[in-house]
C-alpha cells in the first residue's frame, strides 16, 4: 500500500529539495563566473552566488519559523542542469557564444527555481506557515530579478557580441 502523504510531507520534500539545489549553485555559480568573458555577466554570476548563499541561510529561517526538519536528499534536477552548464563550458570556446549558451544554462536553472519557490509560497500559506510564505516570496523575487537581469544582459550586450562572431 502506498505510504500515506501529507501535504506538510509535500512541503518538507520541496523546501530539502531546493536546499540541495541552492547548495548545488554555490559550487557551480564560481564556475560559470570564470566562464565567462563579458565581465557583467560575470559580475551577474558572483552577485547572484552571494544571493545564493543568503536563500541558503534563508530556508534555515523558513526551516525555524515553521517547525519542520529537512530530509537528506539530492536534487536530481539541480545536477542535471549544472551537468548542462559544465557540458556548454566543455565544449566551446571561451567568448561570446560560449557567453549566450551560459546564459541560456543558467536561465534554466532561474526557471527551475521560479517554479520551485512560487509552489513553496504556496504550500507554505496554505499550512499557515505566513512568516515562511513571506520569506519563500522574498527568495522568488530574487530568482525573478535574476533571471529579468540575464534576459537584458542577452539582449543588450552578449547576443550581439555573439553574432559578431564569424
Ligand atoms: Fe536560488
Amino acid at each position: 500500500m502506498a505510504k500515506k502523504t501529507t501535504l506538510t510531507d509535500l512541503f518538507i520534500h520541496a523546501l530539502s529539495d531546493v536546499y540541495s539545489a541552492e547548495k548545488q549553485l554555490t559550487k557551480a555559480l564560481p564556475k560559470l563566473a570564470r566562464a565567462a568573458t563579458n565581465p557583467d555577466l560575470a559580475a551577474a554570476f558572483e552577485t547572484h552566488l552571494e544571493e545564493t548563499q543568503g536563500q541558503i541561510e534563508r530556508i534555515d529561517q523558513v526551516v525555524e519559523s515553521s517547525g519542520v526538519k529537512l530530509k537528506r536528499m539530492k536534487c536530481a534536477a539541480m545536477e542535471g542542469l549544472v551537468e548542462e552548464g559544465q557540458e556548454v563550458i566543455d565544449e566551446l570556446d571561451k567568448g561570446p557564444v560560449l557567453d549566450a549558451a551560459l546564459i541560456g544554462a543558467a536561465q534554466k536553472v532561474e526557471h527551475y527555481e521560479i517554479a520551485t519557490y512560487g509552489t513553496l509560497c504556496v504550500l507554505a500559506k496554505q499550512l499557515g506557515f505566513n512568516d515562511a510564505a513571506k520569506l519563500l516570496a522574498e527568495t522568488l523575487q530574487e530568482e525573478k530579478e535574476t533571471d529579468r537581469k540575464l534576459t537584458v544582459l542577452a539582449e543588450q550586450q552578449v547576443n550581439d557580441e555573439a553574432a559578431g562572431v564569424a
